[in-house]
């Protein structure tokens, strides 16, 4: 078995940036010779960036690894560098713009954010809430989810949000894992056109858990839901006659910011911890360099504040630098496949960052849906949760992109806090499928099974050989785990679990999960690469691909492909797509079966679940299916699978 991984999907379109795009971009190539002395960039950006009740003079304390800290004794509140500060110059400039699924709309300045942010922090203080405290937040996108998270970074309680789609029984074990004390829920969330009970799961979870003394909810849908006495209060009610005087709590750099749990290879979720004064500064600094902000931009993260995304790039770095943005409660097809086209046409929105689970759905869908609205107000697209098919941004840059966007592709994790590898647009030539280049003070290194750096041109795992200002601390009550996790494959490298190959001119091209690798004939294959293969072909919309075991080769590939509406499946095209695949990467690589299907099976988060494939291909039981979003699908694949087509 070879050490690396193989490189053999070749793609040679380059794109730079406009002239015109160039001339007014925040960052400039400058910035990376800024950061070669790469602490004092980001002591400088910390210095910058943030407002600090105590300016830091450390920067990195790496005197205990992994568990290091940066700008250890500075002080600062989060919430006062996202709102307060802000008032004296634009309390008036609009913070969110807020669509709700049915139709309503809401606008947020900045002022009416400091209004309700404070009055919600009194009120979590008059439920006994205290600095340490950790609060659980499980709500839709609603303003509220934002609200709550700042609230709780006001008066230094630490938030654990846990998405709305997950589980009574998923909610319980975050609630227990991190002793939560107050929940804040819904009597319901609007997910395409019907209502997810919220509040009954919250009621459900509390039951399980003896720490929870107050369940806050939000009036939402008008649902009716059960209230327990004394535990339960309406959130309207608890703010109702709070006051907007509430002192930001001043928080040490180093406490805890928040918990966000991230599913791991055991059934035990992981306490990823964020820290204050270092997350803030990389956040902020990313969300300024890589989407371009302007004061005029109206930018749209789709995500949810469920995920890390939507802490870092809905919430923190884009109130910390003023923003205006537009959130969105509920489905891209809810009522039609062009929701999302009509909310950038009516709000003018500049800025877009989306994932390639939902770019390849709005494939599927088809170009007219875009085509139906002006989608000329925008000026910068980004990518972020999973390696984008080539074929996918040829797609996005051309239909929503218009041909003249750039679009950043931004390689991150729950655990890296912010963005990572990514183009600075106004100064990196973008190639379709390649998140380029590490951020300006980031380092990154592909290494092979003994740890050894893999040659330009070549691929193997992805490693980060620095500390960055954002990173996890620890896993929540496990540092053992943090460091067998993250840190114990090789010395001094953070392992983060992806393949990656690395082009002649040093750019990164992310191959997938390292679970995910297919060894055929001896030949470390990635997924990625095939997928990719297969969606260059017109007619699909998605693929996914395993490596099931064979007598012969040791694993041989089997192929679950998603057509785009309106396209049939036959004999004559499985043996066309095992050719497409031969073509663009070598005979190796043609899926042994290929089975089509209407859907394939994804987490809440949109990630492929190529695990449960595999226990398909080969038969077997199937394993965990608890953090699906459509579990439905699984049974469908499993009994076209029955029948191979080889
Ligand atoms: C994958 C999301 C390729 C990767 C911010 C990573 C990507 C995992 C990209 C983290 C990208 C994220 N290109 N792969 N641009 N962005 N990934 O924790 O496998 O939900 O390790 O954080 O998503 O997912 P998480």
């Amino acid at each position: 078995m070879s050490q690396g991984i193989e490189n053999l999907f070749v793609e040679n379109r380059t794109f730079p940036p406009s002239e015109e795009f160039v001339a007014q971009a925040n960052a400039d190539k400058s910035v990376y010779d800024d950061a070669t002395d790469w602490k004092a960039f980001w002591h400088k950006q910390a210095l910058n960036r943030i407002t600090w009740f105590k300016e830091p003079t450390e920067v990195l304390d790496d005197s205990n690894p992994p568990f290091f800290k940066w700008f250890a004794d500075g002080e600062l509140n989060v919430a006062y560098n996202c709102i307060d500060r802000h008032l004296e110059t634009q309390a008036d400039k609009v913070a969110y713009h807020w669509v709700g699924e049915p139709g309503d709309e809401l606008t947020f300045t900045y002022q009416d954010v400091y209004d309700r942010v404070t009055k919600l922090a009194n009120g979590l203080k008059s439920l006994g809430v205290k600095r340490g405290d950790r609060v659980a937040i499980y709500l839709g996108m609603t303003p509220e989810i934002a609200i709550s998270m700042l609230a709780c970074a006001r008066i230094g309680a630490i938030h654990s949000v846990v998405f709305g789609g997950f589980s009574a029984d998923a909610l319980a074990d975050r609630i227990e894992d991190a002793g939560i004390t107050v929940i804040i829920t819904a009597d319901g969330a609007w997910r395409r056109g019907s209502v997810v009970p919220l509040k009954a799961a919250a009621d459900v979870a509390a039951a399980r858990c003896p720490t929870v003394e107050h369940i806050v909810v939000v009036k939402r849908t008008e649902k009716a839901v059960e209230m327990t006495d004394v535990r339960d209060v309406w959130y309207h009610d608890l703010v109702a006659e709070q006051s907007t005087d509430c002192e930001p709590e001043v928080m040490n750099a180093e406490d805890m910011l928040y918990i966000l749990y991230t599913s791991g290879t055991t059934a035990k979720p992981k306490g990823v911890v964020h820290t204050q004064g270092g997350y803030l500064t990389q956040v902020a600094t990313t969300h300024s360099y890589v989407f371009d902000i302007k004061p005029d931009d109206v930018y749209w993260c789709a995500a949810d504040c469920g995920w890390v995304t939507g802490h870092s790039y809905i919430v923190y770095g884009p109130m910390a630098n003023g923003a205006t943005q537009i959130m969105y409660e509920g489905a891209p097809n809810f009522p039609d496949n062009d929701r999302l086209w009509e909310i950038i046409e009516k709000y003018k929105a500049t800025i877009f960052y989306t994932a390639p689970t939902a770019i390849r759905a709005f494939m599927k869908w088809g170009d007219d849906y875009p085509a139906k609205h002006d989608l000329s107000s925008l000026r910068l697209l980004g990518s972020v949760g999973e390696p984008i098919n080539p074929e996918a941004w040829m797609w996005y840059h051309k239909h929503i992109g218009g041909e003249t966007s750039p679009i950043v592709d931004t390689w991150w994790q729950t655990e890296t806090g912010a963005i990572m590898i990514t183009p600075l647009p106004g100064a990196v030539d973008t190639k379709p499928g390649s998140a380029t280049l590490p951020f300006p003070g980031i380092s990154a290194d592909v290494i092979d099974a003994d740890g050894k750096t893999v040659p330009l041109g070549g691929g193997g795992f992805l490693a980060l050989d620095r500390p960055w200002p954002s990173m996890l601390r620890t896993l929540y009550g496990d540092p053992d785990r943090y460091v067998a996790t993250y840190w114990s494959q090789h010395d001094g490298l953070y392992f983060a679990g992806d393949g990656v190959k690395r082009d002649d001119e040093g750019y990164f091209w992310l191959l997938g999960r390292v679970d995910d690798v297919m060894n055929i004939s001896g030949h470390r294959i990635s997924t990625t690469e095939v997928e990719s293969a297969l969606v260059e072909d017109a007619r699909v919309a998605e693929a996914a691909v395993v490596g099931r075991s064979d007598p012969i080769s040791g694993e041989a590939i089997a192929a679950f492909v998603t057509l785009k509406s309106g396209v049939e499946g036959n004999e004559d095209m499985i043996g066309e797509l095992r050719t497409v695949v031969a073509d663009k990467i070598g005979p190796i690589a043609k899926p042994k079966s290929i089975v089509f299907t209407d859907d394939l099976p994804k987490t809440r988060s949109g990630k492929i679940m190529r695990r449960l494939l595999k226990d398909i291909s080969e038969q077997r039981q199937l394993g965990d299916v608890t953090t699906l979003a459509n579990a439905d699908i699984v049974q469908e694949i499993a009994d076209k699978a029955s029948t191979p087509s080889d």
